[in-house]
């Protein structure tokens, strides 16, 4: 995609969520539903594959991992039960896209889990939500019922001999229970805490057997490429980061909510559609991802956001959650409610990310409230090079994002937080309580 061209909105999974009861079968068999699935059956199933492989789809649950190549790793069949668990959990801090997707259309992730699992040779899979959102627990139960009235998911579906049953599981709302392992731990019964990898997933997964598990955009984005064809998804997006996604703008943003785009768009163009940042105001800081990606300033706005670019510039696409601050923002105090959250989160189960996080929130906070040091912003950084990449999993390693970015692009402002002579007590400059010296105009932040 060129970088001159202004870049456009491509709904696809977000086609027709204006429409009077976007959620229902009806609407969904109006806008071309299950025709992929008309189609996905009387193709041989390695073929399906290898559509979505060419497509280029890459997980959209975060780590970007080619999806045709996960379901590629399956084991060869030998007559004993294989799964797809979906991934419905999105718990990280600024991720809303899987939500807002099954609520207005959910039929695109039923169509999506019937899909592969043909693909995959699956007969029972299993769709794993965030426990909370009990309105989307509910709105997925009905879109299951409606599947089955309608002979899309049971015996024989549409004739074609092929059986499959689904059941919606509700998790008890932990953020660990996103991360793959241990959701296939809570989905058996245990507490959710991460497996040892290997065996994988698809060699030994739920019930330790093949298990495919993909996030809920992955596999919504299924049928539109079966039903429109890999080369129709590749011309859209990157040559790398291919196709489109969801992007949601939240925080101080005009007008927030989901925009659906080819990866390589840039935060400048999304926010040019979305009215641009609040009126009267500036970016000061932004997540490309979600709250364990790198944060990003304006110095980055025309980053193309796909896999590559993004991570060239020093952060990581994650799942587009692009939560944008104004120079309101306290990025300290931004920074400490975040490690609040991964301190909260972590389950434990290893030393660097249980101690870690609990120390780097003991410090963030009092670095906050004006009775840290200079030296505690070096304790920090130390304590975030024991975290990452040695703890178990990937929350320890999202959990020094926001630590060591902030620390890069807003030093000073960690330092103005310090008692000094214009600010005495030390502590928040943007507190309005604090000293007309450090109203944000005044500080130039
Ligand atoms: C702490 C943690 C939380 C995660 N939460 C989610 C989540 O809510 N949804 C999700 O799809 N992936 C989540 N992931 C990533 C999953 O482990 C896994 O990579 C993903 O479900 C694979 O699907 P995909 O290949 O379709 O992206 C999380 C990972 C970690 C480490
Ligand atoms: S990194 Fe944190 S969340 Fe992951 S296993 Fe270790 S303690 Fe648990």
């Amino acid at each position: 995609m060129s970088t001159s061209t202004p870049t456009t909105l491509t709904p696809v999974l977000s086609a027709f969520w204006d429409d009077e009861r976007s959620w229902s079968m009806d609407t969904y068999e109006a806008n071309q539903g299950y025709q992929a699935l008309r189609k996905a059956l009387v193709t041989p199933p390695a073929e399906l594959i290898e559509t979505v492989k060419s497509s280029g789809l890459r997980g959209r649950g975060g780590a970007g991992f080619p999806t045709g190549m996960k379901w590629g790793f399956l084991p060869k069949p030998d007559g004993g039960p294989r799964y797809l668990v979906v991934n419905a959990d999105e718990s990280e801090p600024g991720t809303c896209k899987d939500t807002p997707l099954m609520m207005a259309a959910p039929q695109f992730l039923i169509e999506g889990v019937v899909i592969t699992s043909f693909a995959i040779g699956c007969d029972h899979a299993f769709i794993y939500v965030r426990g909370e959102v009990v309105h989307v627990y509910r709105r997925l139960m009905r879109a299951v019922e409606e599947a089955y009235e309608r002979g899309y998911l049971g015996k024989n579906i549409l004739g074609s001999g092929f059986d499959l049953d689904v059941t919606v599981h509700a998790g008890a709302g932990a953020y660990i229970c996103g991360e793959e392992t241990a959701l296939l731990d809570s989905l058996e019964g245990r507490r959710g805490q991460p497996r040892l990898k290997p065996p994988f997933p698809a060699v030994a997964g739920l019930y330790a057997r093949p298990t495919v598990v993909n996030n809920v955009e992955s596999i919504a984005s299924v049928p539109p490429i079966v039903l429109h064809g890999a080369d129709w998804f590749t011309s859209m997006g990157t040559e790398k980061s291919t196709g489109f996604g969801l992007f949601s703008l939240s925080g101080h943003v005009t007008r927030p909510g989901q925009y659906e785009a080819p990866l390589g768009i840039t935060l400048r163009e999304l926010l040019e559609m979305a009215g641009g940042v609040r009126e009267g105001h500036e970016l000061k800081f932004w997540t490309p991802g979600g709250s364990s990606t790198p944060i990003f300033t304006a110095e980055h706005l025309d980053v193309p956001l796909d896999f590559e670019s993004v991570g060239k510039a020093g952060s990581m696409l994650g799942t587009r959650a692009l939560q944008i601050f104004d120079e309101t923002t306290c990025v300290v105090r931004a920074v400490d409610r975040w490690i609040d959250f991964y301190a909260h989160e972590s389950c434990g189960k290893c030393t660097p990310c249980r101690e870690g996080n609990f120390w780097m929130k003991q410090m963030l906070h009092r670095l906050e409230h004006g009775t840290g040091t200079e030296a505690d912003l070096d304790t920090l950084l130390d304590v975030c090079d024991s975290m990452l990449g040695r703890s178990f999993c990937a929350l320890a390693d999202g959990a020094t994002s926001p630590v060591t970015s902030s620390i890069q692009y807003f030093r000073d402002e960690y330092l103005r937080h310090l008692p000094s002579e214009q600010n005495p007590r030390g502590g928040c400059p943007f507190d309005p309580a604090a000293s007309v010296l450090f109203a944000p105009a005044a500080i130039g932040a």
